[in-house]
């Protein structure tokens, strides 16, 4: 992808390509070609922007949205109004606006028996029946209606459906360990799923859409993928999981690419330390540049470098004059606003030079020139979701596509 020159003064933005997102549903869609796909955009879209990657979601075929909050889904249907979309919303507490999301044609989980009378108030009150999924906890134990609650929740579903405040179009699960191929959990929540959709049926519910598959196991448990996938962070062009191999061997590429720009090059003696506490010492008469990211921006102070270990991988140079620059490591502590390479002696680097933090790649570790967000979750020992997602609010985003930058 050809970057957009970076706006004057600008200190760091993150550059997120619609196409990609439209491409990695289509692929995703190729991989469970019977189902329908639910792109999973909760959490500002993974950090991406919700309504632009629900657009470019739905340009690539999803024809469902999920939300893990109401004001999320609410949000959703607020910025796209009249679009042909079904949106799910699934983390719900007592006293949620059930009566705004039914009003709003959002779908509504009940991963708990107290839902149940909440959701069916608000229907009432909204004046239309209340489309329900009834959640089903087969083993994450997290959310969702526990296995010994679920014949009481189902019975009194059936009775609300009979009376007509709701009607349960969909039972789901969420699978603990989909991107460890093989952990025996996998085959335990799919038969402990089949078990609750027999008590589900037995209560003479009749649900349109069974669905138990998150990115992990849309791309690897064909069996899993029923009637509806919900994919998240594969929808954003980033794999499950290093277990689960780059992005590029499932067809997908990464949306977004974290760029900011030199604000400071200087030199720096042999045996200095850099940054607070002087974690990274020069080893000789060096190059310094300054980076203006920190962890206010997301960057996560995990991913400092020195004596404990390397830092977070950054590009230097790369996406200027089509180079695909060099990539370093974070010297010393990763701070609030800014964090330091070393860029060694006698650097060309001038300030104003381009850094990419990670971007539209394999990334380091799989031989190409710019990293990607596995690469910092690795150094910050995390996941790249958290990598994504925790973006500050103060980078601004680019939306790209076709290679124009869109308003
Ligand atoms: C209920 C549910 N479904 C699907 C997803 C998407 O998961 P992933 O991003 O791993 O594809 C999530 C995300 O945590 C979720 O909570």
């Amino acid at each position: 992808m050809t970057f957009p020159a970076f706006d004057g003064g600008t200190p760091a933005r993150a550059v997120v390509d619609l196409d990609a997102i439209s491409d990695n549903v289509r692929a995703l869609r190729e991989r469970a070609p019977s189902s329908d796909l639910m792109a999973v955009v909760k959490a500002d879209g993974y950090g991406h922007g919700m309504l632009p990657a629900a657009r470019a979601a739905l340009a690539g075929g999803a024809t469902w949205l999920g939300a893990a909050t109401a004001a999320e889904a609410l949000g959703l249907r607020a910025g796209l109004a009249g679009a042909d979309v079904r949106v799910l919303v699934w983390l719900l507490t007592p006293g949620a606006p059930f009566a705004d999301l039914v009003r709003a044609d959002v779908d509504v989980t009940v991963a708990a028996p107290w839902a149940l009378d909440e959701v069916a108030a608000g229907a009432r009150a909204a004046g239309r029946t209340a489309r329900v999924h009834v959640k089903v906890d087969t083993g994450l134990s997290r959310g969702g209606v526990a296995a010994g609650d679920l014949p009481d929740v189902a019975r009194r579903a059936a009775a609300l459906e009979a009376s007509g405040e709701l009607r349960v179009v969909g039972v789901f699960s969420h699978l603990a360990c989909a991107d460890e191929p093989g952990h025996p959990s996998i085959a335990r929540q799919a038969a402990a799923f089949t078990a609750a959709l027999e008590v589900t049926a037995a209560a003479g519910l009749r649900p349109e859409v069974r669905h138990l598959a998150n990115s992990a196991a849309t791309l690897t448990l064909p069996e899993l993928h029923l009637d509806l996938v919900r994919p998240g962070i594969s929808v954003y062009g980033l794999a499950p999981g290093p277990l689960l191999g780059a992005p590029g061997d499932h067809g997908l590429r990464p949306a977004m690419t974290f760029q900011s720009r030199l604000a400071n090059v200087k030199q720096v003696a042999a045996g200095e330390g850099v940054s607070y506490g002087h974690l990274y010492t020069t080893s000789q008469d060096t190059t310094v540049g300054l980076v203006p990211v920190g962890y206010a921006d997301g960057v996560p102070r995990h991913a400092s470098g020195g004596s404990a270990g390397p830092g977070g991988p950054v590009a230097v140079g790369a996406g200027s004059a089509g180079s695909a620059g060099r990539v370093l490591r974070v010297a010393g502590r990763v701070c609030m606003d800014q964090l330091v390479l070393d860029l060694g002696p006698g650097a060309g680097e001038r300030a104003g030079d381009v850094v990419t933090l990670f971007g539209s790649s394999d990334g380091v570790a799989h031989g190409a020139a710019i990293p990607n967000a596995q690469d910092w979750a690795d150094a910050a020992g995390t996941i790249s979701y958290e990598i994504v997602t925790r973006l500050g609010a103060r980078v601004p985003r680019v939306y790209v596509s076709e290679g124009k930058v869109q308003q």
